[in-house]
């Protein structure tokens, strides 16, 4: 298919609309090379970068509210590289993972670690969600607060099980845009590359003071736990402002700005209530639409951050995509895996609703065009 050139009118102010990385907002890029040029290119073991780590971490705390008790760990490799250290370092025994996409399916993968016992692997349907059930000796119940491969979002509530027990949520995808009650988890992990706008390569997770106990308790059992993947030495470092090894100083110089932004616009309910405007527009759209669907057929399971929409056999989707992409807005293909006839259209935090409404003119006018 030709690609259509859409007029300017219709055009979004922005036309990133990728899962991860996505929209990085230009107050972040004006901070990189504003004040955070006097931190970048000097020592992570300075007061300059500890004040910084220090920053985050307390704005972490503010905008997802964290209960008495609970602590910010910061560690390096993103939410992949946590995934390891939580079957090092979190899983005593055996874990409870519930798998409907990619991201819960890799974190299923890395708790089948020869030295645990096989996890508990509840699986559902791409486009639908599992639910966690209590099953004794299962000591971690590990699943997605958002699947970013098919765009369900879950409820977090803790499992009712073995005393001890721990409920561990990848909010990769929801962290800084979907609400929270933080006292549901134990651990609440995450990368800032999606709604809190900035670049790759960190975790982050909120613990709580269970959550804690355990990866001490680990830790000091003898098991082998390389020194890279320790949870008990990101949460010692952490505690000191600081990572094990060199952090990337502009992904936390960004994340700053985007939590001071966020905060400043009244926090974690704010950004729920735009992700929402933003992502109903869409769901509107796609039910109204007589060529499109909302892939999750359940509206309770639908994401508020991640957006997939299914299209019939008469339109090419990829071909949308690609058209779309000429004309600047990037990043609307679905989730390489999920193979379906789908645009996936991120509505975090940093995407501004009108953008959203642009970018809905945009698809009805490349169809039409088509
Ligand atoms: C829900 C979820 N978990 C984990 C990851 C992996 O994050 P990272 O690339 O930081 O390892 C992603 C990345 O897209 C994700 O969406």
């Amino acid at each position: 298919m030709p690609h259509v050139v859409l007029p300017r009118e219709i055009l979004p102010t922005d036309g990133r609309f990728g899962c991860g990385p996505s929209k990085i907002r230009p107050e972040q890029l004006s901070a990189l090379v504003g004040p955070g040029a006097a931190v970048l290119g000097t020592s992570h073991r300075q007061a300059p970068v500890k004040n910084l780590v220090a920053g985050v971490r307390s704005r972490l705390a503010d905008l997802l509210r964290l209960p008495a008790g609970y602590e910010i760990v910061v560690g390096n490799g993103g939410s992949t590289a946590f995934w390891d250290a939580a079957a090092f370092g979190l899983i005593e025994r055996r874990a409870q993972n519930l798998v409907f996409g990619e991201f819960g399916g890799k974190f299923a993968a890395a708790a089948a670690a020869p030295w645990l016992e096989a996890p508990d692997v509840r699986k559902a349907a791409p486009g639908t969600s599992a639910s966690p059930e209590a099953v004794e000796g299962v000591d971690v119940y590990a699943w997605p607060h958002n699947e970013t491969s098919t765009g369900v979002a879950t409820e977090i509530r803790r499992v009712e099980a073995d005393a001890g027990a721990l409920t561990v949520i990848d909010a990769t995808s929801a962290a800084g845009g979907i609400d929270v009650t933080i006292a549901e988890s134990d651990v609440y992990y995450f990368a800032p590359q999606k709604n809190l706008g900035s670049d790759g390569g960190l975790w982050f997770a909120a613990v709580s003071p269970a959550a804690i106990e355990r990866i001490e308790r680990i830790a000091a059992s003898g098991r082998y736990i390389p020194e890279f993947l320790s949870l008990k030495n990101a949460l010692d470092n952490s505690r000191l402002q600081q990572t094990l090894n060199t952090p990337a100083l502009s992904t936390l110089i960004l994340l700053d700005e985007q939590l001071r932004w966020i905060i400043d616009n009244g926090g974690l309910q704010w950004a729920d209530a735009r992700t929402h405007e933003s992502s109903d527009a869409l769901y509107a759209w796609a039910e109204a639409s007589s060529v499109a669907t909302p892939f999750v057929a359940d509206p309770a399971d639908r994401s508020p951050v991640v957006v997939t929409i299914d299209f019939d056999e008469s339109v090419d989707a990829a071909a949308i995509a690609a058209s779309l992409r000429h004309n600047g807005i990037v990043d609307t293909e679905p989730y390489r895996k999920l193979g379906r006839n789908q645009l996936r259209i991120a509505t975090f935090t940093s995407i501004e609703p009108d953008d959203v409404r642009q970018l809905i003119r945009s698809i009805d006018y490349t169809l039409e065009h088509s």
